[in-house]
């Protein structure tokens, strides 16, 4: 049975809470979900987004909406890791929740030194968003495997 953990966090300054349900559906593949706020429209944060993507060789966009950045990430050893970037306008303000995941393509990246992390966190800090205004994130060991193991390169 999959390890299952809810993680509620509240930021007072947006009005709401963040509910992240559920665990990984495979526990077989390395992962990490994280979940950021910002007092920032949607739309900046998706242009934001995509243009880093863009920016950074390791990565390839799939598809983009304005709600969903998927990409895939190519890491120095050759793995392949899946990333969406999924948006929602947070009720209150003129801000945006952004959920990010990253899944490894294969089995034996299970024990990955924070490569699924560091693939959502590079994205978000090379765009600026982590210094747009109400910047916050959450995770946990729990959600994203490995967060804290090692610094992102
Ligand atoms: C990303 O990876 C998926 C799954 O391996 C594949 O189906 C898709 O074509 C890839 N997208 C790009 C742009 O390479
Ligand atoms: C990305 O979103 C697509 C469509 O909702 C989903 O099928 C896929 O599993 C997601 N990938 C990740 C890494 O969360
Ligand atoms: C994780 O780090 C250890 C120690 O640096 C290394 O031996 C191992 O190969 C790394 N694993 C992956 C999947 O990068």
């Amino acid at each position: 049975m999959a390890v299952r953990t809810l993680v509620v966090a509240c930021a007072l300054f947006l009005g709401m809470c963040v509910v992240i349900n559920g665990g990984p559906t495979e526990m077989t593949h390395a992962f990490c979900r994280i979940v950021w706020l910002l007092a920032v429209p949607c739309d900046q944060v998706n242009m934001a987004l995509m243009t880093q993507i863009k920016a950074m060789g390791s990565y390839k966009l799939s598809s983009v909406t304005p709600d969903l950045i998927q990409a895939n990430h190519t890491s120095a050893v050759g793995q392949v890791e899946s990333v969406n970037f999924t948006m929602i306008p947070t009720a209150m303000s003129m801000g945006c929740h952004i959920e990010g995941s990253s899944i490894s393509a294969f089995w034996f990246s299970l024990f990955d030194n924070g490569t699924n992390y560091c693939n959502l966190h590079n994205v978000i800090q090379g765009s600026g968003l982590t210094k747009a205004p109400g910047f916050m994130e959450f995770t946990n060991e729990w959600l994203c495997l490995g967060v804290g193991l090692s610094p992102c390169k």
